[in-house]
């Protein structure tokens, strides 16, 4: 039996594929209307858990126009999830009988990865939590393509909300697995989050290095800029001089919104956001900028830009369509790539019962407590480190245990590292280990 293919993660397509799908989009866009066979018989259901108007229409879009049929859900609050029913359960009985595909948007980080792992039918993320976006970030590529012809050695901006915003997590390693360089400009505090940095660097060598981007104007006033290079750069092509990195020509900028829904206190948010404006677009590095947002804005883009040629957000979401068109047809195998899959992400390992050791209260290992199967990524022996495979963050380990012996060890010490990743058990410190029955190794 061949295996079921989803999209959790932008990971879970290889680059050739990426660029597959594109050829495709671009014959599906050319005539929307002409492609009503390819799914005909094939439904899809959207079990959306939180708000959406584009991606959830244009997924339904998508699928009506390959001829498939449309379940929605798109109040999900109001579904049987009111009543306590586990997501687990839900994608059980709507891949049992009822879809051929499941489109999901959920606010608990690793949702999409859980319901993937219940689903009997392709699972596509509509965005879960602060995690991950990989269809919003198809058709942002997809974009940079149609309007540069290349995504390898352009100079992409980032900015705004960089803490939050699943769009930008799933875009960034995409950027970077492409070999785009990509100047962050946060708002103030609202940095990368330290998980994704983690994997920019370890696993595509995009080294972080302080930028100066006075160039930029106010939109980079409050912040610390930050440049990225990619592991093997198509080009340098940003000015290098004593100073270090200086910004002073930039492809593409691409904006988001204050992800308010997602704050964890009150006036999280400090300082003015920055907002940009066709007196900010007119300094010199923007000139030939294009200027991007997944939506929906707010303030951060105003209405004197919408009409600027540079100003292609409303192309971006218009792309949506046929870009979901070929996800939908490839994961329902009406439509087979020639490339290559991505060689399989790190395996993933049970966590044993009674210790989640995910620190991320809004990882749906927290959220989702019932019916489920933890499980964790090693990402490196030595030192030994971890993380959750539903969110992907740092799994904190004080010691370490086996599940064999139930003993516990230093984090760093020789043993530790010899035990085999099936019996490893991660603690935060003694009281937990000595809680869960493991008392120190004699030696
Ligand atoms: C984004 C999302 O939901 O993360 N919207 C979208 O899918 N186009 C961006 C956002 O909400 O800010």
């Amino acid at each position: 039996m061949t295996r079921i293919r989803h999209l959790v993660s932008i990971d879970d397509l290889s680059l050739g594929e990426i660029r597959e799908l594109f050829q495709h989009a671009k014959r599906f866009g050319e005539d929307l209307r002409s492609w009503s066979e390819l799914c005909r018989g094939q439904i899809s259901a959207s079990l959306f858990f939180e708000p959406s108007t584009r991606t959830r229409l244009s997924f339904e879009s998508a699928m009506q126009r390959l001829g498939g049929g449309v379940l929605t859900a798109a109040e999900m609050k109001s579904s049987s999830a009111a009543k306590g029913e586990s997501l687990a359960d839900t994608v059980r009985v709507v891949s049992g009988a009822y879809a051929d595909l499941i489109v999901l948007r959920h606010p608990s980080e690793g949702a999409a990865r859980l319901a993937a792992e219940y689903s009997l039918v392709p699972v596509v993320n509509a965005g879960d939590g602060s995690h991950e976006h990989p269809t919003q970030t198809l058709c942002d590529l997809y974009s940079l393509w149609i309007e540069r012809g290349r995504i390898e050695g352009l100079d992409v901006v980032l900015a705004g909300d960089l803490l939050y915003s699943r769009t930008i997590h799933s875009f960034i390693y995409a950027l970077a697995r492409f070999g785009a360089n990509i100047v962050c400009v946060p708002h103030r505090g609202f940095e990368l989050p330290e998980y994704v940095l983690r994997r920019l660097r370890e696993e595509y060598g995009a080294e972080p290095v302080r930028a100066d981007a006075s160039e930029l104007g106010d939109i980079a006033q409050e912040s610390d800029a930050v440049y990225m290079t990619p592991n093997k750069p198509h080009q340098l092509s940003l000015f290098t001089d004593s100073r270090g990195f200086r910004v002073d020509r930039v492809d593409a900028v691409y904006m988001t919104r204050p992800q308010t829904e997602r704050y964890r206190v009150e006036g999280e948010e400090e300082g003015r956001y920055m907002q940009l404006g066709a007196n900010e677009m007119a300094v010199g590095p923007l000139r030939e900028a294009v200027l991007m947002h997944p939506l929906p804005r707010r303030d951060e883009i105003s209405a004197d830009l919408d009409d600027d040629p540079r100003s292609i957000y409303f192309k971006q979401a218009a792309r949506g369509v046929p870009i979901r068109m070929t996800i939908l047809a490839h994961l329902l195998g009406r439509l087979e790539l020639s490339a290559e899959p991505p060689v399989s992400d790190a395996r993933r390992f049970a966590v044993p019962p009674g210790s989640n050791p995910c620190p991320n209260s809004t990882c749906v290992s927290h959220t989702e407590q019932r019916h489920l199967r933890l499980s964790f990524k090693l990402t490196s022996r030595a030192p030994l480190r971890a993380a959750c495979g539903y969110c992907s963050q740092e799994i904190p380990i004080g010691l370490v245990g086996c599940s064999t012996t139930r003993h516990f060890h230093p984090r760093d010490s020789a043993t530790a590292r010899k035990i085999r990743p099936d019996h490893l058990i991660f603690f935060r410190d003694e009281a937990q280990a000595t809680a869960l029955g493991y008392s120190a190794a004699t030696r």
